[in-house]
């Protein structure tokens, strides 16, 4: 989708559709008051005969109004003044941008010229840009026949002033940046799994790399057994495709200047190994490597906006499988870092081959380390679908992130990483086991991958629950891309 910026009035520009909001109960926003006014009056008439009562969510289109030069105008509901909030913003521009796809429309200029305090323009073009690119988001390149393309692909901000221009030209380019890289993570996302495997993330880096200028590099297996990564091959001995430890460096800041470094579990399908999982909705491990996909998709973001910082993107990729070379339970591996791993449950794999991954990249001096893994079922079951699993060994790094989690709309939970919970991670045999017993399952998930993140600061995203959806809407949805992008925007314009 196309994004740009107009100054104007409602009633003069020229477009398939303007989108105008209505609060509840048939209240005009100021920009539906002129299209009234330019309309003697018809635009309130249709409210007034009861098809528009403003409720959040709804949208009603009308044609050909006169004195608006709009071929149609769709009002979309906002619910209560008093009750408007981010999610409702967004909920409307997502709403009229799903509405259009119904129609003919595929240029349509959005005026809800309504704010939601205390956010500014930048905030509500940038939000535009990513319900309405999210809203229109399609995957059908599996299918034999591609159905014909509807709805909006040229989406134009109108504002009353030009001196807002700049500001919302600006909060747009943020927006389609996040957008471009919540869809190159929602793609790989997608994909299935005979098809999206370690190697074809490594190409999928390697393309990325070219398009935007990045340092690439991919370790393959003899790379990793000479540095002694006995936990990530472990989990690779079942599969018949080889493992991949993909490492991408975006240098827009200053030579020298120490990295973000973004680590995202790569496993593209998760079988459980010998702990194999039961067979119901096993086809959504295919998601195991959204980890992956939003790192991908964050360094795509970066790149773009050109943000002058340094980032470093690690990605340990491999199947879970089981197999007469798989791991057992019971066996014991040695990790890069020296500490030996008792695995009890080969389907605790993701934080097997993360722990690997965040040793190594002790070797970039990073500024601070986030790694993003679908780690927990029971993350899950904590926060369902809404909210992103956060844990930190450092509270202000925690902070930053659960503020870019609001404002880009893409929210994490602070869980807590208490010493307390580290005692599940005994072991008779071996330093420590890879599962901690049912109770706390992923806060000691998290405990285990603290002891290979002593060297920086660091947190941890568990995205189980929000990186894809389950059911009829089944799907990938690109998060955390917006979270941690924003993130990056704030640590550029802060650096
Ligand atoms: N990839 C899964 C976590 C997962 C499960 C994410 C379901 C989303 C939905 C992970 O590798 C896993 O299997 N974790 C186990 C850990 C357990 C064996 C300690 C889990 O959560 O059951
Ligand atoms: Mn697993
Ligand atoms: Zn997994």
């Amino acid at each position: 989708m196309e994004f740009s910026i107009k100054s104007g009035s409602p009633e003069r520009i020229r477009t398939g559709c303007i989108i105008i909001g209505v609060f509840e109960p048939r209240k005009l926003t100021s920009a539906g008051a002129a299209l009234d006014a330019a309309s003697r009056g018809q635009l309130g008439a249709a409210i007034k005969r009861g098809d528009m009562e403003g409720k959040s969510g709804t949208t009603l289109m009308l044609q050909q109004l006169p004195g608006i030069n709009a071929a149609r105008v769709m009002l979309v509901g906002l619910g209560h003044e008093r009750e408007f909030d981010d999610g409702k913003f967004r909920q409307a521009v997502r709403k009229a941008i799903t509405a259009l796809k119904q129609t003919g429309v595929t240029e349509a200029v959005l005026c809800i010229s309504t704010d939601v305090k205390p956010r500014n323009l930048g905030w509500h073009a940038a939000q535009s840009a990513i319900a309405a690119a999210d809203a229109t988001y399609r995957f059908d390149r599996m299918k034999s026949k591609q159905e014909m393309v509807r709805g909006v692909r040229q989406l134009t901000l109108l504002v009353a002033d030009r001196a807002d221009l700049a500001a919302g030209q600006a909060g747009l380019r943020q927006g389609a940046a996040i957008a471009h890289g919540m869809s190159l993570a929602k793609d790989l996302g997608n994909l299935p799994p005979n098809v999206c495997t370690p190697s074809y993330l490594a190409d999928a880096a390697r393309d990325l790399a070219k398009q935007y200028k990045l340092q690439v590099q991919i370790l393959e297996r003899k790379d990793m057994e000479k540095l002694g990564m006995g936990s990530l091959l472990s989990v690779a001995r079942g599969s018949h495709q080889p493992p991949k430890l993909i490492v991408l460096k975006y240098n827009g800041g200053p030579r020298g200047a120490k990295p973000y470094a973004l680590v995202g579990k790569g496993v593209t399908f998760d079988t459980g190994g010998i702990s194999l999982k039961p067979a119901a909705e096993m086809d959504e491990m295919k998601y195991d490597m959204c980890g992956a996909a939003s790192v991908l998709g964050t360094l795509r973001a970066v790149a773009e906006l050109k943000l002058p910082i340094n980032v470093v993107g690690v990605i340990p990729a491999t199947e879970n499988m089981p197999g007469g070379a798989a791991t057992k339970p019971g066996d014991i591996v040695t990790s890069m870092s020296g500490q030996t791993v008792e695995i009890l449950n080969t389907d605790a794999e993701g934080r097997l081959i993360l722990c690997d991954a965040l040793t190594y990249t002790e070797r970039f001096e990073p500024q601070a380390v986030i790694d993003i893994a679908t780690l927990t079922g029971a993350c899950v079951i904590a926060l369902g679908h809404v909210a992103s699993g956060l844990f930190a060994n450092d509270e202000a790094l925690a902070q930053t992130l659960l503020a870019a989690g609001q404002t880009s709309g893409d929210r994490a939970w602070h869980l807590p990483l208490w010493d307390d919970y580290q005692d599940q991670l005994k072991s008779n045999f071996a330093d420590f086991a890879n599962i901690g017993g049912r109770a706390a399952g992923s806060v000691t998930a998290a405990c285990f991958l603290s002891r290979f993140a002593k060297k920086f600061k660091w947190a941890h995203l568990d995205i189980a629950g929000v990186a894809w959806k389950s059911g009829v809407a089944k799907g990938s949805t690109g998060r955390p891309v917006p979270l941690l992008t924003q993130f990056l925007i704030e640590r550029a314009t802060k650096a």
